[in-house]
């Protein structure tokens, strides 16, 4: 027959090994339990004999201690392996990006500005900021605009309340007034876009009160107008996605000398075709460089604007300029 000391010898084994805590406590129960074998063997004391009661009562004491301190390891051990497997499980991916949940759709000239935006980025352009309530001096003068110049006249300005000292505030009529800001007190190489909101009292079919434009200015020591025709070339091209005609036609603008204004030749659904008109353009006026303290013996430079909403309106399919501003959710979501 197995001795007490071999069963407790086994017990401690299987403690041991126990694969789950449903198995380790079926051995405890099975041990320690009303009806387990230690609680049997305290039970056999009481018909031994007095001395041999007490040697085989502390026997049976210290096998009981070291079963429950066996149980109670074993249990700790299983229990920090089924609290490891379950952050194994649960674990959150914090690196994984977060769900976007889809509020509205990207407005079509926010798109069309973002993609002019990204093309210019590509060729090496950094974007560059001004304020939509400008002075005189950056909308008008520093841009060879001289007091009561007619080119003036050609821009229906908005007026706001003069500042404290009672110079002239203006909502800016385009978005020129960057260029000075960009070259006052920096030499160049300079290459910049701007983009932004600007602002002509004027509104009918094909005008509205407020819109969008992207200013381009490079100045260094070489540029041409051959320089300015490809890269606004390479612009078109690079928007629309296909290869354009396009028509430099003189113009006048005071801040550039030689000007131009740039058509496209777009070829209709119905076979017929038509010049657009899509920017203004020149060689920046040596006045222009001067007024910003650059060197015009030195350096030339050429800027362009565009307006943002003409080029969404053809890449898109726009033909009424208001429906850009009326936010009939019916148009919106065309552009999901
Ligand atoms: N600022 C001009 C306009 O709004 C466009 C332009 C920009 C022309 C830069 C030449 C150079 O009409």
């Amino acid at each position: 027959m197995e001795t007490l000391s071999d069963q407790i010898e086994r017990a401690l084994e299987q403690i041991g090994s126990a694969a789950s805590l449903e198995t380790l406590d079926g051995l405890r129960v099975s041990l320690l339990g009303k009806t387990g074998l230690v609680t049997e063997q305290l039970k056999q004391l009481g018909k031994l004999p007095a001395d041999e009661r007490k040697v085989q009562g502390e026997r049976v004491n210290r096998a009981k201690e070291r079963l429950q301190s066996a149980i109670a390891t074993r249990k700790l051990a299983l229990e920090e392996a089924v609290f490891d497997k379950r952050l194994a499980e649960e674990r959150i991916d914090i690196t994984l990006p977060g769900r976007n949940r889809d509020l509205g759709s990207i407005h079509p000239v926010t798109r069309a500005l973002d993609r002019i935006v990204e093309i210019f980025s590509n060729l090496g352009y950094s974007q560059a900021e001004g304020p939509e309530i400008e002075d005189d001096y950056h909308n008008f003068e520093a841009l060879n605009f001289p007091p009561h110049h007619p080119a003036r006249a050609m821009h229906d300005t908005f007026y706001v309340t003069p500042d404290q000292s009672g110079a002239a505030r203006l909502l800016r009529t385009h978005t020129s007034p960057v260029q000075i800001r960009a070259m006052a007190g920096r030499q160049p190489p300079i290459r910049i876009i701007a983009a932004g909101k600007v602002y002509r009292s004027d509104s009918d079919q094909t005008h509205t009160p407020m819109f969008h434009q992207v200013e381009g200015l490079l100045v260094d020591e070489t540029s041409s107008f051959a320089d300015l025709k490809g890269t606004l070339a390479e612009f078109v091209r690079a928007f629309f996605e296909r290869d354009f005609e396009m028509r430099f036609r003189p113009s006048y603008f005071p801040f550039t000398e030689p000007s131009a204004e740039v058509d496209i030749r777009w070829d209709k659904d119905d076979g017929s075709e038509r010049w657009l008109e899509v920017l203004g353009c020149g060689m920046v006026h040596p006045n222009v460089l001067r007024n910003c303290g650059i060197d015009a013996e030195k350096y030339t430079g050429f800027a362009f604007g565009l307006g943002v909403e003409r080029f969404a309106m053809l890449r898109y399919g726009v033909t009424d300029l208001r429906e850009f501003f009326e936010n009939d959710v019916r148009f919106l979501r065309q552009f999901g």
